[in-house]
């Protein structure tokens, strides 16, 4: 059934950055207060928006070489962090939160950090949301697809409503002077990888030469990520013991799970709920 531990998390997780005081074991109710360094570099995304696949390609191209980064990008997270975890990091440190920007520590900006912001059409988002729910053991979760789309479109899951986020993010990126935040969108980094990594490397001030971005292209794919990486997922916190981070990695799957009606749902809500804003995104008709 579709039982309400997503709600728990829910309720579980985000008061811990609104509610001073919050008596939790990480420190994470300080986070506000971090410091940051001013190579610190910021990957942000709403979950399930391509976030451990750029968090790979900045490690690469920051480190200049091709090669497989042997830690996985929650040890890298803000939220799953401490300060102290963070301060005993070595530079440049490659940090990656799906907190909103108001949550982010202030020293990161002040300290004007690379930060860097991944958007992907909300459909596929919420299909591969689903499937996180599903197959982490953690959030206990057995509900339907049909049961979960609604709370996706309401916001009743993990880290909130799709919606907030991404307008929240798009009003703070207006409000810092021109490209001070690289936005880049999941699908044109599947249909223009390259492209993409250079303007990256651009961003980032790094230099990256085709055959670096090749290079990176190939090792950042998602069968080869998925071959890498999957092994050093803890198995167990997973449903049947099989790692779901890399799931399928595909642009549109949303046509293989949305139902027409669903669709059209999905469609009306969307239009709604960005009637007011000039954000520009592909979330297929
Ligand atoms: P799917 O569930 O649609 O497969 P995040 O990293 O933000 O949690 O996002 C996870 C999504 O990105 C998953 O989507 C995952 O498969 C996809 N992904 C991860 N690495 C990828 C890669 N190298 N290429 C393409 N997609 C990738």
């Amino acid at each position: 059934g579709d039982t309400m531990t997503l709600l728990d998390i829910n309720e579980r997780f985000f008061p811990v950055l609104r509610t001073p005081g919050y008596d939790q074991e990480t420190e994470i109710r300080g986070m506000e207060s971090w410091e940051a360094r001013c190579n610190d570099v910021l990957v942000c995304a709403y979950p399930k928006s391509g976030t451990h696949w750029v968090w790979e390609i900045v490690n690469m191209l920051i480190n200049q070489k091709a090669t497989r980064i042997p830690s996985m990008k929650e040890s890298a997270m803000l939220e799953g962090s401490s300060r102290n975890i963070m301060q005993s990091m070595s530079s440049p440190r490659i940090l990656n939160t799906h907190l909103l920007f108001c949550d982010i520590p202030r020293d990161f900006v002040e300290k004007k950090c690379k930060i860097i912001h991944i958007l992907r059409n909300p459909k596929d988002v919420a299909v591969s949301f689903y499937n996180h729910h599903v197959r982490l053991l953690d959030y206990e979760y057995s509900g339907t697809w049909r049961s979960y789309l609604p709370r996706f479109l309401s916001g009743r899951v993990d880290y909130g409503s799709w919606f907030d986020n991404v307008l929240h993010w798009h009003e703070a990126t207006k409000s810092l002077p021109n490209g001070s935040i690289h936005v880049m969108t999941y699908e044109n980094l599947h249909t223009s990888t390259e492209e993409e990594i250079k303007r990256l490397a651009e961003f980032l001030g790094v230099g990256c030469n085709n055959t670096l971005s090749r290079e990176i292209c190939e090792m950042c794919s998602f069968s080869v990520m998925k071959q890498d990486k999957d092994p050093l997922e803890d198995a167990s916190e997973w449903k049947h013991g099989e790692p779901g981070m890399y799931r399928k990695g595909q642009v549109g799957d949303w046509r293989n799970w949305f139902t027409v009606a669903q669709n059209e749902m999905f469609t009306a809500v969307y239009e709604q709920k960005m009637a007011d804003s000039d954000i520009t995104l592909e979330y297929g008709h």
